[in-house]
């Protein structure tokens, strides 16, 4: 069970991940997004460019761990999420994949 888990967290490109939490819940991830990222991301992710970046194809610029580090430490005009735990945050970043 444990190897199965380990190559799904390795497949979905997170190798950074330990697999100490159970896996990433996309529809977890739409909660928190809903209640964080909402403001200025827009329910539809489309963003409000060029100042709050669409996060429709965000997965196609950025790797997972490159969404993970954004959604942690935050940059520009994008405040850092440190209060959230690793699974939040694999959650939204599972989201964001979709
Ligand atoms: C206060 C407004 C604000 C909130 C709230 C916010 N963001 Fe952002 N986000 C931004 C801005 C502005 C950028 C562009 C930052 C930059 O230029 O580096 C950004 C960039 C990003 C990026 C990188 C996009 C890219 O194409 O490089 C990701 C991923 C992201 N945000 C995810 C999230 C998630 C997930 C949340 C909720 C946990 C969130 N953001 C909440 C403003 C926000």
């Amino acid at each position: 069970m444990k190897v199965i888990l380990m190559s799904a967290v390795a497949l979905c490109g997170s190798m950074l991940a330990p697999a100490a939490w159970s896996k990433e819940d996309p529809a977890a991830g739409e909660k928190l997004y809903s209640v964080h990222c909402v403001a200025c991301h827009g329910a539809s992710r489309a963003g409000v460019p060029p100042t709050f970046p669409a996060l429709t194809d965000v997965s196609k610029r950025l790797d997972a761990a490159q969404i993970k580090e954004k959604i942690r430490k935050g940059g520009g005009l994008m405040p850092p999420f440190a209060q959230l735990s690793p699974q939040e945050i694999d959650d939204l970043a599972a989201y964001l994949a979709k």
